[in-house]
């Protein structure tokens, strides 16, 4: 089987948008891939973090992968720490990747402005440590959401740099599995359509997380921003926010786009807006149930954790051991 590798960072609440944009692809590739799902905790303090909300809140999602139905069975669930190749390889790639490469990042303009007083030196490596995540395990598919091309493009550039110096397969490149926007590649913001959903929003009413309860979710259906005109129709352009939710709805019902249209034609955006609160409640409810479960039993996920750094670890230092050879270290 193939690899796959894909990460969340546990920074803010884990949400909708990162459920559609990536745990619901992972838990359809699981049977095709060799899986990974890394929590990247070594990527969330890139940004200040509480200690004590980091801890919670990395045991908190990694709960919620296994609710959403990743199987540790099949899968391999770990946290990014434990497995110390990830920031042995990303220094070694350090080596490898031009500043120039690093300032072109979106992400890294995007949250140096935001961050402008903490523009601090693993902000702006944060692509290569990304590129190690996914290069160490000869990753062939990495499935995120659409925010994440451009270090995607970075990863492929860097594993072919690499093959082209050594003049072998050091790294397979790894391909992105992106949803296209109308499959939720990139749900939007509730309150503000024109940009993205984010988990560490300060303003909660802009997503849906994941452990939000039945009432909280109608209510921040029901605030969404809509478009002027009172058509149901998807429109990315003149209507953001109706196309936004109409995604949503498509999504989690399962519906494509002309069949969610038809299904509210004659109907007005108050209509959309309760039902889709009400889908989504129904939908989250036996993930949320699930989650209350696992997250109790602390023994059984770090158990979980404990398998999965092993087995990452395996498959980790193969890699790193080549690159090692390749580059002239003197193996230990
Ligand atoms: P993070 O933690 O910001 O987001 C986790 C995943 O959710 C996707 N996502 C979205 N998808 C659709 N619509 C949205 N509004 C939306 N917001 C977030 C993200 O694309 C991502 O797939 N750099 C990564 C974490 C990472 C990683 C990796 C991913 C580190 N190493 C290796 C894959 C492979 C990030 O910040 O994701």
């Amino acid at each position: 089987k193939p690899t796959l590798l894909s990460g969340i960072q546990p920074s803010g609440d884990l949400m909708i948008g990162n459920y559609i944009g990536s745990i619901k692809n992972w838990v359809k590739m699981q049977d095709d891939y060799n899986c990974l799902f890394s929590l990247v905790n070594m990527h969330a303090i890139t940004v200040e973090q509480d200690p004590k909300e980091l801890h919670k809140r990395s045991l908190d999602f990694v709960a919620l992968y296994l609710a959403s139905g990743i199987d540790p069975d099949k899968s391999t669930v770990f946290i990014q720490s434990h497995v110390p190749e990830h920031a042995e390889l990303a220094w070694i790639l350090n080596c490898s990747t031009y500043m120039g490469e690093l300032n072109r990042m979106t992400q890294f303009k995007d949250k140096s402005q935001k961050h402008a007083q903490n523009i601090n030196v693993g902000l702006f490596d944060y692509p290569v440590l990304m590129a190690a995540d996914i290069l160490l395990y000869q990753a062939e598919s990495v499935p995120v959401g659409a925010d994440q091309k451009q270090h995607l493009e970075l990863t492929r550039d860097l594993a072919t740099r690499y093959n082209n110096r050594f003049e072998r397969e050091i790294f397979k490149v790894p391909e992105p599995f992106i949803p296209p926007t109308t499959s939720g590649g990139r749900i939007m913001s509730l309150q503000d359509p024109t940009s993205k959903m984010s988990k560490s929003d300060e303003n909660k009413g802009n997503f849906i997380g994941l452990l939000d309860d039945p009432k909280t979710i109608i209510k921040k259906f029901k605030k969404a921003t809509t478009d002027s005109g009172s058509d149901i129709i998807y429109d990315l352009e003149n209507k953001p926010g109706v196309s936004n939710l109409i995604t949503i709805y498509s999504v989690i019902s399962g519906l494509s786009i002309s069949e969610v249209e038809k299904h509210f034609e004659g109907k007005m955006y108050g209509h959309l807006k309760v039902e889709l609160g009400e889908l989504v409640a129904e939908y989250l409810d036996p993930i949320q149930q699930r989650f209350y479960e696992i997250r109790n039993d602390e023994t059984l996920l770090k158990g979980i954790l404990a398998k999965g750094a092993l087995n990452a670890r395996e498959q980790a230092q193969k890699t790193l051991r080549d690159v090692h050879e390749a580059i002239g270290f003197v193996l230990p």
